[in-house]
């Protein structure tokens, strides 16, 4: 079959979302073993994002500035807004100014323990790229959902809420993580087959939205329990761009080894 990906859809994107996990300290340590088992080689053909919580942002980009390293420094969340009474919140604009590239929105713990609604993703994703930074957009089912045969609806329903108001061409340079939610952090993951179906779901429904090109340039990650023994697999389906890596990210050998397996 014709890929219909563009080069740049078919580079790999790896990110690797620690969650609330490592201290500033415990940050610095990871990132500078990542760089000893992550050589330039690997870095040429696939892109590699790091997720830190807020508090270890400055620290690992001062890392990876002083080192010339080639990871992408990534968040977790932010609000929408630019600047406000919002105590707690992390603004956009002070991500893009430590020179964040990808945020994560819509996360499904965030979703579930937090309260965001499609209307907050769609805002988030919107402010994330008038910062210029790229959304990693998150969407997936429940296994209730999955079980009665809703999986289409759910997450089709999520990529097009969040995808309010974006045009073709602001869709084009997006990351969507389908994540199905019975599969995060449980050891549970979907087979390839099954994320192959849902992500080529997500790419026509863009497709049939924005436009073939918007679609081809769309990158689209799996995300629940991927490890460096499930990554070639997943990554070698055709809808599948790249992994959104929680709880395998924290081990830096393993998260070395899903980056050198997910080329
Ligand atoms: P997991 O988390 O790899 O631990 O399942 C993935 C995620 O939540 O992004």
């Amino acid at each position: 079959m014709a890929d219909h990906r563009t080069a740049a859809a078919r580079r790999p994107l790896i990110s690797g979302n620690w969650k609330m996990n490592f201290n500033h300290f415990e940050a610095i340590q990871f990132v500078q073993k990542l760089s000893y088992l992550l050589g330039k080689d690997d870095l040429g053909e696939v892109d590699v994002s790091i997720h830190p919580p807020f508090t270890d942002i400055r620290s690992v980009q001062t890392v990876i500035d002083a080192d010339k390293l080639q990871f992408a420094l990534g968040a977790q969340h932010c609000h929408f807004d630019d600047t406000g009474a919002l105590t707690g919140e992390v603004a956009p604009v002070f991500l893009a100014k430590l020179g964040v590239k990808y945020v994560i929105a819509g996360h499904s713990e965030r979703r579930e323990l937090f309260g965001e609604t499609d209307e907050m993703v769609a805002k988030k994703v919107a402010a994330i790229q008038r910062h210029a930074m790229t959304p990693i957009m998150c969407v997936g089912e429940t296994l209730d959902e999955r079980e009665a045969g809703q999986t289409e609806t759910k997450v089709l329903g999520q990529v097009h809420a969040g995808l309010t108001g974006r045009t073709a061409e602001q869709v084009a340079s997006m990351v969507i993580a389908y994540e199905p939610i019975w599969a995060i952090g449980t050891g549970r993951t979907a087979t390839s087959d099954d994320a192959q179906l849902v992500c080529a779901a997500i790419r026509a429904a863009v497709a049939a939205q924005f436009g073939a090109a918007s679609a081809g340039a769309l990158r689209i990650q799996y995300g629940g329990s991927v490890k460096a023994g499930t990554i070639a697999e997943l990554i070698a389906q055709h809808d599948v761009d790249g992994a959104l890596v929680g709880g395998a990210s924290l081990d830096p050998d393993e998260f070395a080894r899903i980056a050198k397996l997910g080329r």
